[in-house]
């Protein structure tokens, strides 16, 4: 609700007296400045319609013996903030008759979409506005003999704020929201996404999982559907796709009790169903007439992508040797994806999926090393597949005898070189490894369309990929986060400039092909001086060729497959875990959440990962950078083809109790604390949420902070690269050895950061988009009560979630849609 104005001069109610008839009746004496002023704004309309609207048109004749005009209020002028629901309330009473027709309309002001223009009570979103803006409305009131009258309001809209009361951080097995919002669960762990597949028994005995949601909901984008249509309308925010990572699984909870060997091996039926639980979900959701969200279990668009769904290659990689498999001769094909983290949304209408710690998946024995090449052995090592010891892989999927012989869905996942099979890596799986690792291109429109592998992204611990804002003719960039501990950030910038005629084609993955399968690989170096540069990852400059003395790069195809090598050789910035990217819809900067590192060391810090220190927790030391940091980048020019840039950070996670001169450098307090920054994305520029000074969500996948909180989204109204100032700080090391570290510090953001969400117990918060009117938030709740197993369950999130709950049902990771209680947009 909008508040009072202060300065109520402003007010007018001359235009009221429209008389053009003959003299007022009796009645007509009702001072309507009496009724007006005493109707407070949005309040009591139906009480003074009731007061005076009755009395007048008892006390009067028809309209044919008397034509006075209506008597009209507009309510109170007042002021709001951008984002608001702003109810304009009138009243109207007519001494001669009846009011036959009412409207509102807007005279002056930015533009807004006015709802029940028609009625007493119309109501309009507050536009974005960078400083305080006057939008004047009229109530415009006609009798049946065709009198009217009308009067004015004056709407006063500030620049957003954020107004909810922050959430307490929480050790509690709830999804904790602002009072005034409403969370409801949505999608499940195990929810049924075909007509015949049963619903979802959760006691471990639940199978066929390519028909029901994965586990470890991750990032996640909305895509409108058309009314009645199974195509898109990318404006509709009642009826659209949800289209989801399945990152990884909790394998207690998905068998009746816990996972089995068997003789050493893996149960077939258990291996099939953790496989299925990975992927990626395309699920219809509509919203009903009272506002509430359910997904649409028979829709023919429901789609699980898992790591069995056929893939195929696209980029400079594909048919490259390093492809080559038992599976896929030619280099071309693949077979799913797997460990899908963040995302992207594409400006052409399809799903970006990234694939991040696939390597974990593998089996590898420490006699593979002397079965290989000196440079394969490289690759794998610099790739987190090095064996000391044998590596079994997750979940030993390998390890299953297939009850189809000629299967080879388990033996894939064993990278060993069989010496016996062909040296080109035909005949094993010795390459399977490099068929992980990238940037996945999905059409949710299409189910039958299979995923497009983009090479020219690169293979990494891709964690999301986010587009640069589309300005017609000029080549879009798409930043990435490679998410390991002193890992890169990269940007890809295509070859194809933008045009405008690609945001709705009809061919959606051909138009990815356009933009994403030719283009330069870019990693990124942060000066000291507060600049950077994008190096570029092109095969035979600056040494990435077969000279190479570390890894000699063989082609193009080499360079992308193995672009931390070439990273390194280029001398590219260790970051601190580089975590999801997102762009600012109006300035274009880019934000990359570095969500710790237990390995940055008192020696090695740098301007853009600055902190050496200790968050203690449980009398347990938490050394390097356990609370992780924001860092940010401006283009220069402002444009997707810079290749280099300016750069600050914009927030440090810590406790609101670290030293605020070393550690807690942002100044958070406990409306605002947070620890491992991790999702992150900007809101639509759809609708004002997006629009002037974006709002930014914050999502923490933490274990630093959990001693105090479960893991949290914040908002924030972040403002601009160099908006703050450089310091210098004193990092501490564990012999009481100090070392000073000159950063640049964004500046503090006080009430511009606030605590929205907290989750479950041992929970993530992570994956989040809304419709494009901003009025439904989706969230994603991954792994509640991770920690615990079927004797003993940890959590029971979602079913705490509606106070069904209890300590005996299992957890499920679910999506959530957040909704507020006014119908407003959710956030500000
Ligand atoms: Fe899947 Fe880097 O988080
Ligand atoms: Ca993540
Ligand atoms: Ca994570």
């Amino acid at each position: 609700m909008a508040d009072l104005l202060s300065f109520t001069e402003a007010y007018d109610d001359g235009d009221i007296d429209t008389n053009r008839s003959g003299g007022p009746c009796l009645s007509a004496i009702v001072d309507e400045r009496y009724s007006r002023r005493q109707t407070l704004f949005g309040g009591v309309s139906a009480m003074t319609m009731a007061a005076f609207g009755t009395t007048l048109l008892s006390g009067c004749g028809s309209d044919a013996e008397d034509n006075t005009p209506p008597t009209v209020s507009a309510g109170q002028n007042a002021a709001t903030t951008s984002g608001k629901l702003v109810t304009l309330t009138a009243t109207a009473a007519d001494a001669g008759g009846s009011v036959s027709s009412t409207v509102w309309s807007q005279i002056s002001g930015p533009t807004v979409v006015l709802t029940n223009a028609g009625t007493l009570s119309a109501s309009f979103v507050a536009p974005a506005v960078a400083t305080s803006t006057p939008l004047v409305f009229r109530f415009t009131a006609t009798d049946g003999f065709g009198a009217t009258a009308t009067a004015d309001s004056t709407i006063t809209v500030g620049p957003a704020v954020l107004e909810f009361t922050a959430v307490p951080k929480s050790l509690a097995d709830i999804v904790a929201v602002p009072s005034g919002y409403t969370v409801s669960v949505l999608y499940r762990l195990g929810d049924p996404i075909a007509a015949s597949t049963s619903a979802y028994a959760n006691d471990g005995t639940d199978t066929g999982f390519s028909s029901r949601a994965g586990d470890h909901h991750d990032g996640m984008s909305y895509f409108g559907l058309l009314a009645g249509a199974n195509t898109p309308d990318a404006n509709n925010s009642s009826r659209g796709l949800l289209v989801m990572n399945h990152e990884n699984i909790t394998p207690a909870y998905l068998h009746p009790n816990g996972q089995t060997l068997v003789g050493g091996a893996r149960p077939e039926a258990e291996a099939l169903k953790e496989m299925e639980c990975h992927g990626v979900s395309v699920v219809e959701v509509t919203k009903n007439a009272t506002g509430a969200w359910s997904y649409v279990q028979a829709s023919a668009l429901n789609r699980r992508i898992t790591p069995l769904t056929p893939t195929v290659f696209n980029g400079p990689v594909r048919g490259s040797a390093l492809l080559r498999t038992r599976f896929s001769a030619d280099g071309t094909q693949g077979r799913g994806t797997i460990n899908n983290c963040a995302n992207g949304m594409m400006p052409w209408g399809t799903y970006a999926t990234c694939e991040e710690n696939w390597a974990g998946y593998f089996r590898r024995d420490t006699t593979d090393n002397a079965q290989r090449s000196a440079k394969q052995v490289t690759a794998l090592n610099r790739y987190g597949i090095a064996v000391t010891s044998n590596r079994a892989g997750n979940n030993r999927w390998s390890t299953v005898t297939p009850s189809d012989a000629s299967s080879t869905i388990y033996a894939r996942w064993n990278l060993n070189v069989n010496a016996a099979a062909a040296a080109d890596g035909t005949g094993d799986f010795r390459n399977e490894a490099n068929q992980f690792g990238w940037v996945v291109e999905i059409d949710p429109y299409t189910p039958t369309a299979a995923p497009r592998k983009r090479t020219a992204l690169g293979r990494m611990n891709h964690e999301g990929c986010w587009p640069s804002v589309p300005v017609a003719g000029r080549k879009p960039a798409f930043y990435m986060g490679d998410d390991a501990q002193n890992e890169y950030l990269y940007k890809f910038v295509s070859d194809t400039p933008w045009s405008t005629a690609d945001a709705a084609p009809t061919d959606r993955l051909a138009t990815g092909d356009k933009y994403l399968d030719k283009g330069t690989l870019y990693v990124a170096r942060f000066d000291a001086t507060g600049a950077g540069v994008w190096l570029p990852l092109r095969y035979n400059e600056n040494g990435l060729n077969a000279a190479n003395a570390v890894y000699p790069f063989a082609d193009q195809a080499d360079v992308l497959t193995h672009c931390r090598l070439a990273g390194d050789a280029l001398g590219a910035t260790k970051m601190d875990r580089p975590e999801w990217t997102a762009v600012n819809p109006q300035t274009g900067e880019v934000y990359l959440t570095l969500t710790n590192n237990s390995s940055r060391t008192l020696a090695n810090t740098d301007a853009a990962n600055p902190r050496y220190y200790n968050d203690p927790k449980d009398g347990r030391a938490q050394r390097g950078n356990p609370n992780g940091h924001i860092i940010r980048l401006r283009e220069n020019g402002d444009t997707s083809e810079a290749t280099s840039f300016s750069w600050d950070i914009y927030l440090f996670g810590a406790g609101s109790d670290l030293n605020p001169a070393n550690i807690n450098l942002s100044g958070l307090d406990a409306t605002n604390d947070l620890s491992s920054p991790d999702g992150l994305w900007f809101s639509r520029s759809t609708n004002p949420l997006g629009q002037v000074n974006p709002l930014l969500w914050i999502q923490t996948d933490d274990g630093a902070f959990t001693d105090q909180t479960n893991c949290m989204m914040l908002a924030a109204l972040p403002g601009k690269v160099g908006d703050g100032a450089p310091r210098t700080i004193v990092n501490l090391g564990a012999d009481d050895t100090t070392r000073s570290q000159q950063t640049f510090v964004g500046k503090a953001p006080g009430g511009t950061l606030r605590r929205f969400l907290v989750g479950p117990k041992e929970c993530e918060i992570t994956g989040v988009d809304s419709t494009p009117d901003g009025r439904t938030l989706f969230v994603n709740i991954q792994h509640p009560g991770e920690g615990g197993n079927p004797a003993a369950i940890s959590s029971s999130w979602p079913y705490t979630q509606t106070g069904a709950a209890t300590g005996s049902a299992r957890p499920r990771s679910a999506t959530i849609a957040i909704t507020r209680n006014d119908g407003g947009l959710v956030g500000l």
